[in-house]
């Protein structure tokens, strides 16, 4: 079994990071009154084991605290995805096999059961049932309409449960039949407080900085975090860091720092330009990355916690140290404040959007020769520009 089956959620507090949903779903399983539920939220946050854990609490025989035992037949049932109507009325599809409605499932349809058509306590003593239907954007247009008027009044004894990472494609009479609630990325923080979990109870002691890489690498999404743990531990059972960094492929952007050593240190403009042609062929967005670095060395140079999901945190150290040192000695030779500088830098980068490469040069000719004015002090409430031509009318910094 893998490990993200083996570590499925089986009790609420499991739920790391999804506190208000499970919370809000532990509420309606101690009520017992029917809802229309949607879960949204982005790939492998909690939407699938979050309707079955509500179905497991729903149909437990050995129900304890509003928890199911995860041991008895009904538990088991649901867990193993194995269709559940002899346990009582659980009944899990998805969006592109969702049939007919009127077709037959096992028994009975799943009109019948939504609608109640079918005595679910007449024939399985049992009072509830709980329909959910994952990947509920494939739902065809058509099927979709049909559930409107299905859906129109919530029965007190039937649990509708829809999941999707897509909202957009559910037509909207639909949406506002149903609950929303959401399911998140995780935190760095609850990245690695999942990560220890599992480390614990598989016996795994991964070196430093090992949890933030794979944390880093699984930008929150918390299957993929045990899928990169799992896929570590198959390679290194020493979870170094090193080979961490490799199997992950996470590649820290020494370059970046190197092209603005470079640029501070007044080198070349050809050569600058050579470097940053060669790294930058690599990159889809390179505003983006140009963005996140900025941010990144600006809490870095006010020691605050690095940006969640950044690859540049495994950026050398020494290498750091020595970009700190010359932008220094660049705005001392310039004589500009060094705040003033930065925040140039900085904004210029957030806000301009450069996504070509032409742009991007002359920039660059333009940072070589970088000069500011007065008027670019970051004084409140005043637009500051920056003094070249080019960019002369452009706002850049809107304090
Ligand atoms: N909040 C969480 N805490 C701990 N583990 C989680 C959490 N959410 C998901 N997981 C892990 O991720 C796996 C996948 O979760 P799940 O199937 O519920 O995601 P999903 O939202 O349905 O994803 P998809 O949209 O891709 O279907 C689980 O088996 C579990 O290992
Ligand atoms: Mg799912
Ligand atoms: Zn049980």
């Amino acid at each position: 079994m893998s490990l993200t089956e083996k570590y499925r959620p089986r009790a609420w507090e499991d739920f790391i990071g999804q506190e208000i949903t499970a919370n809000f779903l532990k509420k309606i399983a101690k009520t017992r009154i029917g809802k229309n539920i949607i879960l949204n939220g982005p790939y492998g946050t909690s939407k699938t084991s979050f309707a079955r854990h509500f179905a497991k609490t729903i149909f437990c025989k050995n129900v304890k605290d509003y928890s199911p035992c995860n041991e008895c037949e009904s538990c088991k049932a649901i867990s193993e995805n194995r269709q559940t109507n002899s346990y009582g009325g659980y009944y899990e599809t998805d969006g592109r096999k969702c049939p007919d409605f009127t077709e037959k499932l096992d028994e009975y349809s799943l009109a019948d059961l939504i609608s109640g058509n079918v005595l679910l306590k007449n024939i399985y003593c049992h009072d509830k049932s709980v329909a959910f239907i994952d990947e509920a954007h494939l739902l065809p247009k058509t099927k979709q309409e049909d559930m409107l008027k299905l859906l129109e009044t919530p029965r007190k004894d039937c649990f509708v449960i829809l999941a999707t990472t897509s909202m957009e494609h559910l037509i909207p009479a639909l949406q506002s039949r149903f609950v929303p609630l959401y399911t998140k990325l995780l935190s760095l923080e609850d990245s690695k407080r999942l990560l220890a979990k599992i480390c614990q109870a598989e016996g795994f002691y991964p070196k430093d900085g090992v949890l933030d890489a794979i944390a880093m690498k699984a930008k929150g999404h918390p299957r993929d975090i045990i899928k990169y743990l799992e896929q570590l531990s198959n390679y290194d059972s020493d979870f170094k860091l090193q080979s961490a960094l490799e199997i992950l492929n996470i590649e820290p952007q020494n370059w970046l720092l190197k092209f603005f050593i470079d640029i501070f240190s007044g080198k070349n403009k050809k050569e600058i330009k050579d470097i940053f042609r060669n790294e930058l062929i690599n990159f889809n967005y390179p505003d983006v990355l140009f963005k996140q670095f900025m941010l990144y060395m600006d809490m870095k140079r006010q020691n605050s916690v690095f940006i969640n999901g950044s690859e540049l945190y495994f950026m050398d150290h020494a290498l750091q140290e020595e970009f700190f040192k010359k932008f220094d000695e660049f705005t001392q030779s310039k004589h500009i404040n060094t705040h003033i500088t930065w925040e140039a830098l900085m904004h210029f980068i957030i806000t301009a959007k450069i996504s070509n490469y032409e742009e991007w040069c002359a920039f660059l000719e333009d940072i070589l020769d970088f000069r500011v004015t007065d008027e670019f002090k970051p004084n409140v409430g005043k637009a500051v520009s920056i003094t070249q031509p080019k960019y002369k009318n452009r706002k850049i910094i809107q304090c």
